[in-house]
């Protein structure tokens, strides 16, 4: 099997070890399936040299500013940007399609709705492929060139192997993608194809691709591209740092995440205790993970388990992204909920379609997986874990675009469930209406809505 190393052969020391999650384990190279050679757990990267020798914070304030006014690729790119708190290597051998620099969004109509007026939407439907994905995928994109492989896979509910067929094309490597067939938008099937993808449509679902490709890199030099690999967590790291830049480092009471594969909160976390440790900011934000009730397993493993085993599910909901039964990253997003004292909450198909329709009225938009941010904070709010005079960050993943089956579906009614799911919706639905081409009747439509 080959070794994914941390050492930059004759350039200069690598910043960083593979640290296992479970038992602590430290090394300088990792298999292909980015399991600890003692326990079997997950890996994660690990900055030794921050025990002894911290990088200041101000000086890191301040020069991620300064990054903004200079024109070197790696500056522009929001994820770059930050390399400071990233796994090194040499500009010339960075791959970036300029990810990251995602909008932070007040959003004032969702604020009346939930009773929250301090409520923000980081964008990261706005990254080059349309989802966060990015943020992880320039950075282990980049280190699977470094390590001189000629193809990368991943196994996908879409994002993933959108992005990384993106990143994968630009860095001129070949991609191998897995995705269950029929259960993923044909928006993110296009771009993969697009980028020139070798794409297999599978006759099983996400878990089922996943499995196999954990067989597939054991056995083909092909470089994983899934968040299994710790260098597409150190990326996504980058999202919450940008955030707290945003928010001039003053951290949000919480911040809500949807939960798949469970990579992108472990991400966030991991980011958030490290720009503590670093000084960067004094307090945590609680960290909140939201789940479909379909694909629920990381809410029934806190609830049934106690955190302690995970409980697998048979995924099954629209919200195509988060369709995952049984989420590789479920121990870490579990720590990471602990440390910042957040919780997890799960949500229906209607209160999803609800909910993505309203940050729809904002102008803004998202892909349905995204929507359970909102979705989840309403009971959050319900609960009393969410008081009035908190600051909310809602992280949406994905763009609008990446689903249009689901928003036609939902505006055309074809979703609707009881009558009073249907009234409850009514306001957000607007349905195209079909015409003649005349000016009369072009005009008594705009009357009826007047
Ligand atoms: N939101 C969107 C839009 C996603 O595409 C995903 C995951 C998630 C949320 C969940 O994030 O897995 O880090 O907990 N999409 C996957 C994919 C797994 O293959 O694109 P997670």
């Amino acid at each position: 099997m080959s070794l994914v190393s941390s050492s930059i052969e004759g350039v200069r020391e690598a910043n960083f070890r593979f640290r296992c999650i479970a038992c602590h384990d430290l090394r300088d190279a990792a298999g292909q399936d980015f399991r600890c050679e003692k326990c079997g757990d997950l890996l994660e990267i690990h900055y030794p040299d921050w025990k002894d020798s911290k990088p200041d914070a101000g000086q890191l304030k301040s020069s991620w500013k300064d990054r903004r006014l200079s024109s070197n690729p790696v500056d522009l790119s929001g994820v770059w940007r930050f390399r400071d708190l990233l796994p090194t290597v040499e500009d010339k051998d960075v791959i970036t399609l300029r990810e990251g620099n995602t909008p932070l969004y007040e959003l004032p109509q969702c604020a009346r709705i939930t009773g929250v007026p301090r409520l923000f939407a980081k964008h990261q439907g706005m990254n080059p492929t349309g989802s966060f994905k990015d943020g992880g995928m320039t950075v282990a994109a980049t280190f699977a060139r470094r390590a001189g492989f000629r193809w990368v896979a991943c196994a996908s509910t879409g994002n993933t192997s959108a992005s990384m067929a993106a990143y994968a094309a630009r860095g001129g490597m070949r991609s191998l993608v897995l995705v269950p067939d029929g259960k993923i938008s044909w928006s993110k099937l296009s771009q993969a194809l697009d980028y020139g993808a070798v794409t297999c449509q599978l006759r099983t679902d996400f878990d089922g691709c996943l499995r196999l490709l954990q067989e597939l890199v054991r056995q083909a030099p092909v470089y994983q591209l899934n968040s299994i690999n710790p260098f597409r967590l150190e990326g996504q790291k980058t999202l919450a740092i940008e955030l707290l830049e945003q928010l001039d480092w003053q951290p949000p009471d919480h911040i809500i995440v949807p939960g798949g594969n469970l990579g992108n909160s472990s991400a966030i976390g991991k980011a958030l205790l490290e720009l503590r440790e670093l000084g960067l900011i004094s307090s945590l934000p609680k960290l909140s993970v939201i789940q479909a009730e379909g694909a629920n397993a990381l809410v029934r493993t806190l609830r049934e388990a106690g955190g302690k085993r995970l409980i697998s599910v048979t995924a099954e909901t629209r919200a195509t992204a988060i369709r995952i039964g049984n989420p590789a990253s479920w121990k870490k997003a579990a720590h990471v909920l602990e440390t910042t004292g957040g919780a997890c909450e799960q949500v229906s198909e209607f209160e999803i379609a609800k909910a993505k329709a309203e940050i729809g009225a904002e102008g803004i938009g998202c892909e349905p997986a995204s929507a359970v941010t909102l979705a989840g904070l309403k009971k959050l709010v319900q609960q009393g874990f969410v008081k009035n005079d908190e600051t909310v960050v809602l992280v949406l993943t994905g763009n609008l675009l990446k689903d249009p089956d689901f928003t036609i579906g939902f505006h055309r009614g074809d979703m609707s469930g009881s009558i009073q799911e249907a009234e409850a919706v009514a306001s957000l639905r607007h349905p195209p209406i079909v015409l003649d081409a005349s000016l009369d009747a072009v005009i008594r439509t705009l009357e009826r809505f007047n």
